[in-house]
């Protein structure tokens, strides 16, 4: 077996709760909490999971963009978290990210060109004007826009458009892993399936590696070789796309799942509910964090962590009861 590309292990992290006049530490947000994953070269692993249940945390923690409180991250062979400022600004070119918002991600006074080509000034792979001109208009030309859009400015661009612009920002040093963190959940339906088909090209042309971020299983299910669902700062089941659309063992998967529709009318799902709201990750619950909306759960599911088990090849999940 060869060495994955990215190795994640027992990642934690916890934000400081600070209060009163001295702003003391009161208590801890317990965002990420023991997660383990590995990605190989060239594939997807999606990330799956409700609003603040530690999915851009993670993904962040990855790139040191956020500092892990604990565990270890192995990115090629290097221990990515022991590394100084000199030897993570040369890890940069090999992970990049793409954020969600991209309104907010790009800078309203740079032209694209400025935007593009910044890391390839930062990483001195282009040494005269036309080498950057060029490499410009080639990327733009990648992403599907055109060569001229160089000297506009991002207000001038659709939101398809600008995260064509992020995307081609992120390619720009030929990186080896990119963390997509929800590229399209702010983008009109009409144009998701868009930037996923071009994010998946991408990948079949580079072998880019991608950690693909969303909230919503129907939107990785095309991209990803596998998926990780997340609650609360844990994985809770994580399994080749193909057996977790098909037989999903956790019930919180199910329940996301059942939320998915079916192109196909003939085949009705029921709609599972879960009861209440996310609970805070300042004071998850005891044992499994799922059993306080759990349709099965048992007295053990309040005491004990379920530790995640192998069920099938390559399906694991964290539940007392699959
Ligand atoms: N810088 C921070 N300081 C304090 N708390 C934070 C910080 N960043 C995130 N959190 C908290 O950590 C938890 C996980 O947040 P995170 O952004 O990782 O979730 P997420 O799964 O990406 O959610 P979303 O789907 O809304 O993007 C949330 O409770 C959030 O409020
Ligand atoms: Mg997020």
């Amino acid at each position: 077996m060869s060495e994955p590309l990215l190795r994640v292990k027992d990642l934690t992290k916890a934000f400081p709760i600070r209060g009163g006049l001295l702003q003391r530490q009161v208590g801890s947000i317990h965002a990420v909490d023991g997660v383990d994953f590995q990605i190989d070269a060239g594939e997807t692993l999606g990330l799956v999971g409700e609003s603040g249940c530690g999915k851009s945390t993670t993904g962040r923690c990855v790139l040191r963009l956020i500092e892990p409180s604990s565990g270890e991250v192995t990115f090629d062979g290097k221990n990515v978290l022991a590394l100084s400022g000199d030897e993570m600004r040369a890890l940069r070119r090999d992970i990049q990210i793409i954020f969600q918002d991209p309104y907010a991600s790009l800078n309203p006074r740079m032209t694209v060109a400025a935007i593009i080509g910044e890391a390839l000034i930062i990483h001195g792979l282009a040494k005269t004007k036309q080498q950057f001109d060029e490499r410009i208009a080639e990327l733009l030309e990648i992403v599907g826009l055109k060569a001229d859009h160089m000297s506009r400015y991002p207000h001038e661009f659709s939101g398809g458009q600008r995260q064509r612009i992020g995307i081609a920002r992120a390619l720009a040093v030929e990186p080896k892993l990119i963390v997509c963190d929800e590229p399209v959940s702010a983008l009109d339906v009409s144009i998701q399936a868009q930037v996923i088909n071009l994010l998946e090209d991408l990948q079949q042309r580079f072998a880019i590696a991608y950690l693909f971020i969303a909230h919503d299983l129907s939107v990785v299910e095309h991209i990803s070789r596998r998926v990780a669902v997340m609650y609360l700062g844990r994985i809770v089941e994580t399994a080749p796309s193909r057996a977790l659309y098909a037989a999903p063992k956790h019930p919180y998967t199910e329940a996301l799942l059942s939320a998915v529709p079916i192109p196909d009318p003939k085949v009705k799902r029921q709609r599972i509910r879960l009861a209440g709201e996310v609970p805070s990750p300042a004071n998850p619950p005891s044992g499994c964090h799922f059993h306080t909306r759990c349709p099965i759960a048992e007295a053990r599911c309040s005491q004990e962590a379920p530790k995640l088990k192998q069920s099938a090849d390559g399906h694991w999940v964290a539940c007392h009861l699959r």
